[in-house]
């Protein structure tokens, strides 16, 4: 059998040079973890919300059904403390509207912690000791990062710059995951304004692969084999697809998320820090245009202001106020099973790149 491999493949133990994206909220279910990984990918949980009991109870469930490796993904930005009651007034008011509308009773005032505490999450990855343990929004303190691999757990990070790419080097990361301006979903950037870290998947690869000795995995814009061999090509050892994977029936996206994914026939994504603080990539909607200069509360409390709203709209199929998150390249979504994505995905790369090797030409 042919298939693609890296020096990172070899390390992750994959079949296909192929990381499913760690997506908190929802999306990177169980049942998606599982099925990537038993197909030979990395299945990723983004587990920021969710909290150190249920992480255990989800990583025992996907090693109930394959015994191949899979990752876990934080949050590791610090959270801010109490916040005032006329700062909390003015984002309240902002999202009134919204709730009424939707037949909600108003939203009250948001209390810190706004989300699971993150020391107790690195303890449960510990525990858990899963192959791979990525940071997103933040590095790691050396003590943590010492104990993860001491574990034997690969420790990887976003980077949406190369000066945060050196930092996770400098810091003594495994990898680096360059996110380019494409991708769905919320910036990883911790060193720079997020607005000012848009440099795109190409430009983005090539750069952190020359500043890093790091095994570099691309992120952003890439939802098939051509995407892949192209990533592979500008250097990187794997590529993280996150929008490919959420029309997927195991993801566990609202339906009307993986509905209008399908839909899609142009880059209809825009960046918003309306719904969670930070920005973030998703399908355009009413809230995104409507919400573009109201005051929000910093991340990621704003996701507080926002909970009750999104859950109402997701469960009766209201496009108009959910965090839709998707990249660029979101009309290349398909609607397949994760395990034929994956690996028609391999299959497709293979194809590119013999492809290329038919366009070589000596005279
Ligand atoms: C719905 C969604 C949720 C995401 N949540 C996370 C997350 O929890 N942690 C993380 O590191 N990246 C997260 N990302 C970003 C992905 O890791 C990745 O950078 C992105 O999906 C790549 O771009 P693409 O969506 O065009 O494939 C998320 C992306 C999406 C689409």
């Amino acid at each position: 059998m042919t298939r693609l491999s890296t020096p990172l493949c070899v390390s992750l133990g994959l079949s296909v040079p192929i990381i499913q994206a760690p997506m908190a909220g929802g999306p990177s279910s169980q049942e998606l973890v599982a099925a990537c990984s038993a197909a030979g990918a990395l299945g990723s949980f983004g587990f920021a919300y969710t909290q150190p009991e249920e992480m255990k109870k989800q990583s025992a469930w996907v090693r109930a059904k394959t015994g191949r490796p899979f990752g876990i993904n934080l949050f590791t930005s610090a959270q801010p403390g109490p916040i005032g009651a006329a700062v909390q007034r003015g984002a309240l008011d902002a999202v009134a509207g919204y709730y009424k509308e939707l037949g909600l009773p108003a939203p009250g005032p948001v209390n810190a912690p706004y989300a699971p505490d993150l020391d107790a999450q690195l303890a449960a990855v510990e525990q858990i000791a899963p192959r791979v343990f990525t940071a997103h929004l933040g590095d790691l303190p050396e003590r943590n990062l010492k104990k993860l691999k001491a574990g034997n757990i690969l420790v990887g990070g976003s980077a949406t710059c190369v000066a945060e790419a050196r930092q996770l080097e400098s810091l003594g990361f495994d990898f680096v995951i360059a996110q380019g301006g494409e991708a769905g979903g919320h910036r990883g950037s911790y060193l720079r304004d997020p607005y000012e870290s848009l440099t795109g998947t190409l430009a983005l690869v090539r750069l952190v692969v020359r500043a890093v000795r790091l095994p570099v995995v691309a992120a952003g814009g890439i939802m098939d084999g051509g995407g892949i061999a192209a990533a592979l090509a500008l250097g990187a050892q794997a590529a993280q697809l996150g929008t490919a994977f959420i029309p997927c029936p195991e993801s566990g996206a609202p339906q009307v998320h993986k509905d209008l994914l399908l839909n899609e026939a142009e880059d209809n994504t825009r960046l918003t820090e309306k719904f969670s603080g930070k920005p973030a990539r998703g399908l355009v909607n009413r809230f995104m245009r409507e919400m573009k200069d109201a005051p929000q509360l910093a991340f990621p409390a704003q996701n507080s202001v926002t909970g009750k709203m999104r859950q109402a709209a997701a469960k009766a199929g209201i496009p108009d106020f959910i965090a839709m998150w998707a990249g660029q390249a979101a009309p290349l979504a398909r609607a397949l099973p994760a395990a034929d994505l994956a690996a028609k995905l391999g299959d497709e790369a293979l194809e590119s790149i013999r492809n290329l090797k038919g366009m070589i030409h000596e005279s």
